[in-house]
């Protein structure tokens, strides 16, 4: 069957780790590579859509036909995004955004003295959270979530508590699954409470098929 078609649509997706700097040659930041993102945004590229990546610090190249924005911090992400995301018939929330910063970033390499050191951070904006409140009704709005414990409550949680339409959950705890994998296994959660399991695919097929649920026909309820 012919995929669903993406022509004239604009798909906003973001991508990656942030990088959130204690001193100029330290850092905050996680595992993620990106690969989940840049598949998203090549699947929606090639279905026709004008797509929209900005991600984080990857070595990932730029999928043909992408408009690519690189941006390092969470509140850098959360300005570039929140510009975009005003004329995205869908966004794909795949980064691993971090949840806090330093207070401070000092301006000058920090040196090793004392053999505790305490940092002080405070919370970044929630982008994903401040588009559910900004959605027009028209907009598809679909995050990620990566949970060690309840996976499934926090994420339905999360798609409440953010106002998504879908959230794909990513099994961290299964071989295969999750960061600096070429694979992944998606739970996808609708807000109407459909649950899909995806099985365990190469993340260029997952994107595909995330994709593809996304685009069908939205389950009533
Ligand atoms: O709350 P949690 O971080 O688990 O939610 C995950 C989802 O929220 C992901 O789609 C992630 O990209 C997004 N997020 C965000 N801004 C943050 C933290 C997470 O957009 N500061």
């Amino acid at each position: 069957a012919r995929r669903h078609s993406l022509a004239g649509k604009h798909v906003l997706v973001t991508a990656g780790p942030t990088r959130e700097m204690i001193d100029p040659v330290r850092c905050l930041t996680n595992p993620s590579t990106g690969t989940m993102g840049f598949a998203l945004a090549r699947a929606a590229a090639r279905r026709g859509a004008r797509v929209t990546l900005v991600t984080g610090p990857t070595l990932l190249p730029t999928p043909p036909g992408v408009t690519r924005i690189d941006v390092t911090s969470a509140q850098e992400m959360y300005e570039v995004v929140l510009q975009h995301a005003d004329t995205a018939d869908f966004v794909f929330m795949a980064a691993a955004v971090a949840d806090y910063t330093p207070v401070e970033t000092a301006p000058s390499k920090l040196k090793k003295e004392a053999d505790e050191l305490v940092l002080r951070l405070r919370r970044t904006p929630d982008i994903l959270a401040e588009l559910g409140r900004r959605r027009r009704p028209d907009q598809v709005l679909v995050g990620f979530a990566m949970e060690t414990d309840n996976a499934l409550e926090n994420a339905r949680e999360k798609l409440r508590r953010k106002n998504l339409d879908w959230i794909a959950l990513n099994r961290l705890n299964e071989p295969g699954a999750g960061f600096g994998t070429g694979t992944n296994r998606l739970t996808l959660l609708h807000r109407s409470g459909h649950l899909e399991e995806l099985p365990l695919l190469p993340k260029d097929e997952a994107a595909e098929a995330l994709l593809d649920r996304v685009l069908r026909e939205i389950p009533s309820g």
